[in-house]
Order: C-alpha cells, then structure tokens, then sequence
C-alpha cells in the first residue's frame, strides 16, 4: 500500500506528497528515505479516531526520529519505547515522561532509574524476575511505578514466525500456564511501590486478519475473570499492542478496537465491572506506508541462470526486512517511461548473497543512474539501519505538501572516525 500521494504526473515523474522524487534525490543524495507527512497524519488521525488520542501509543522502534517524537506529542498521543537507549532519547527530544511507555524483555537498571527518576508512565513487566528491580528503582526515587503486566496468551496471530511474540516458544511475556502470571500480579500488588494499573498483549507484528485480536481480547478478559476471584483485582487498563499490517485489505484500527471491546465486554459483565481502558501500540500502521526508499541503479547484470539483476546504491543496510523475514517491498521506477518492461532481481551492494531487495519484479528498463523507488519502507529500515560494508545510514526526509523537512542527515566517514579509538 504505498501512500495515496504517490502518483506519477503527465510527464512520467513519480511524486510523493507533491514533491517529485527526482528533485528530492538530487538535492538529498541516495539511498534516501522519504516520509509523506500528509499520510502520516491521516494514520494517525484513523487511530485516534479508532482508540482516542490519549489510549494511541507510538511503537517508536519501527522509526524514532526526533521530528516523528515531536509530532507524536502535539498529536496529543503515548509513545511506546524499549530499552534504555529509546527511553533517553525520547527524553531528550522533549516528550513527556508521563506520556511514555517503557518496555523491553531486559530493562537495565539505569533505564529503570532514569524512568523513575523521570515519571515514566508506565513500565511493562516482561517477567516475574524484573518486578524486584522495577520497585527499587522506583522506591530509590520515592515514588510507586505505574505498571502493566505483559501476558503471553498463546494467541497465534498467524504471521512469519519471528514476528509472532505472544505463542508458547515466544521469549515475550509472562505465561499464564504455569501460574506465573498470577504470581507477578499478586507480586506486584503487594508492593507498595509499584502500582498494578493493567495488563498488557502483544501477539505480533504484521498481522492481516483480525481474529486473533478478538482472541488476544478474550484471552485477556477470561484471565482478568480468574484474577478478580483469586485476589479481588479488576485491571483498569488494558494494552493490545501493535501489529497491524499494512497489506491490502488487512483490518483498519477501528476494527481491532471494535473486535477489542466485543471481546472483552462478556467478561467485563461477567465480573460486574467496568470495561477497561483500552490502549494500542501501532508501529508499521502509522509509519510503514508513508515511507518510500529511493535508490540509484548502479548497475545492470545477467547472471548463470538467465535472470536479470538490477544493482542499487543500498541494500540490506538501508533494508534489513527482505533478509530478515523474506519481507520484499514493492519497487516503483521514479520515471515511468515508455521503455519495454522487463522482469529483474533487485540486489543491493552488500556482500550478501541475501542482499536482494526484490525478486522477479516487472519494471520498464532501468539503466545505469536511473532512480529506483522502494515502497513501503517506514516502518522498521530507518531505525533497523545499519553500517554494514562501511555504507552511510541514509537520511530520512519528511514531505509535505511538496515541502521538503530533512529530519536526519546522512552519516559519514567523519562521524565514524569520532568512534574510533587510538588510531
Ligand atoms: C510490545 C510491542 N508493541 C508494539 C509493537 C509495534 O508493532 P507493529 O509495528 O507491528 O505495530 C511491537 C513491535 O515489535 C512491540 O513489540
């Protein structure tokens, strides 16, 4: 789903937010990731539409630039963060701690100071053994810690294995079988500096169909049924966390919070109780389709089997997700010409023989120089970067209404020096 503002004018030049792409790389350089801000802002609008501005936490990990920080705070909206590293910078960029989420399977102890030290909203249990360390912390800085517990329900959300985090083999989460997740509550309800506000489920990312968030909600309130018989603890929120893909066709926002409440309403009745608050966690949905990479070919090649590679200026730094997950974006020339079309592989300038961005896609004939456009690369390329074979992580820029905003600058051999030691 590429954004509706990417359209090709009457002269062939591919546009994205009203700016031609070709003017944007020969100002900014490729590799180049592009941002359509108009786009961004009808997501995020869906969302708080869906769920209510304030119940809307950014999962800042599929894309974390400062620019985005900002916007997600006007925007009145939570941010999801992970570690130590997410945490300090979204405090430095000026977002407000009690509008943050912290989470992560490991949390340092100096990223739970710093988040008790800071007011954090929320800190989310990943395991029995961490809730000890999020009270100290939380006593040494002479406060109670607002906490939600993250349950693996063993809900399949039928997507690539490694983006599946809440199935039994999952390191995510605190299982319900074993009693474990009885235990963190009662635990955590017995220590006066952590304060049990609700219980959290991430099943996954990139899911396209909506009942497994049905069965994450039911799953969520048959075990809120259990613990107010057990301990007499009604949670007063609930966090469903992200997940939604962005494949045609995959459910919109409003749907997983109508399935949400459907689901849980039963057992709120059951119990006589309030439906909680429901939170969500979008990271791909707001980011992933504004995005778009724009490369130049560097290269034509035909190869022992007969196919055609097309060589781009990034690869596998810039886009780890066709590796990764065998997730290829879509590919768009920046000018749709009248050549022939043609059947290629896209591959990247790693030294990988997985740096292939795209398989048997049909384009018109691309030379040396031409600009080839991925699409789809918000989510999880920028903040997934990396320097691999010494290439630049490449800037990201915001666009809107034909306006270019650089948010970040390419990174350099300068940069990289800085970090070396004794040389
Ligand atoms: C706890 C949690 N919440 C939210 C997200 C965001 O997921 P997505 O980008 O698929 O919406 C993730 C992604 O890994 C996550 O781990």
């Amino acid at each position: 789903m590429p954004p509706q503002s990417f359209t090709y004018d009457q002269d062939g030049n591919a546009q994205i937010a009203g700016a031609r792409i070709s003017d944007l790389a020969s100002a900014f350089g490729t590799p180049l990731y592009l941002m359509d801000e108009d786009e961004l802002l009808r997501r995020i609008a869906l969302y708080k539409e869906a769920a209510g501005a304030e119940n809307v936490a950014y999962a800042s990990k599929a894309l974390l630039v400062g620019k985005l920080v900002k916007l997600i705070a006007e925007e009145g909206m939570m941010l999801d963060v992970v570690g130590q590293g997410e945490l300090e910078f979204a405090l430095r960029v000026g977002f407000p701690a009690e509008r943050i989420l912290l989470h992560g399977v490991y949390k340092s102890p100096q990223a739970l100071a710093l988040a008790a030290k800071e007011g954090v909203g929320r800190v989310v249990v990943d395991s029995l053994d961490e809730l000890p360390a999020i009270a100290k912390a939380a006593r040494t800085a002479g406060r109670a810690q607002d906490v939600l517990i993250r349950l693996q329900l063993g809900v399949d959300p039928h997507t690539h294995p490694s983006l599946s985090t809440s199935v039994p083999r999952s390191q995510f989460g605190i299982s319900l079988d074993d009693g474990q997740a009885l235990a963190a509550i009662r635990q955590a309800l017995a220590d006066e500096h952590l304060a049990l506000r609700g219980l959290h489920s991430h099943i996954g990312s990139a899911i396209t169909e909506l009942p497994p968030f049905r069965q994450a909600a039911e799953a969520l309130g048959a075990f809120a049924l259990t613990v107010l018989a057990e301990t007499g603890w009604w949670p007063e929120e609930l966090d469903l966390g992200g997940g939604l893909g962005i494949e045609e066709g995959a459910p919109t926002p409003s749907e997983v919070a109508e399935q949400a409440r459907l689901g849980l309403t039963p057992f709120a009745e059951d119990a006589h109780r309030p439906v909680p608050r429901l939170i969500f966690e979008p990271g791909r949905y707001l980011v992933g389709p504004c995005g778009v990479t724009v490369y130049r070919v560097v290269g034509r090649k035909r190869v022992g089997d007969g196919r055609t590679y097309l060589l781009v200026d990034g690869g596998m730094s810039d886009n780890p997700r066709p590796a990764l997950y065998g997730a290829h974006p879509a590919m768009r020339a920046a000018h749709n010409s009248n050549a022939e079309a043609e059947v290629v592989d896209v591959a990247g300038l790693h030294c990988e023989t997985g740096d292939v961005l795209a398989r048997g896609v049909t384009l018109p004939r691309l030379e040396t120089g031409d600009l080839l456009v991925a699409l789809d690369t918000g989510a999880y390329n920028h903040s997934m970067a990396s320097h691999y074979n010494r290439v630049p992580v490449a800037p990201i820029v915001f666009v809107r209404n034909g306006v270019a905003r650089p948010a970040t600058r390419r990174d350099s051999l300068a940069d990289w020096l800085r970090f070396e030691v004794g040389i």
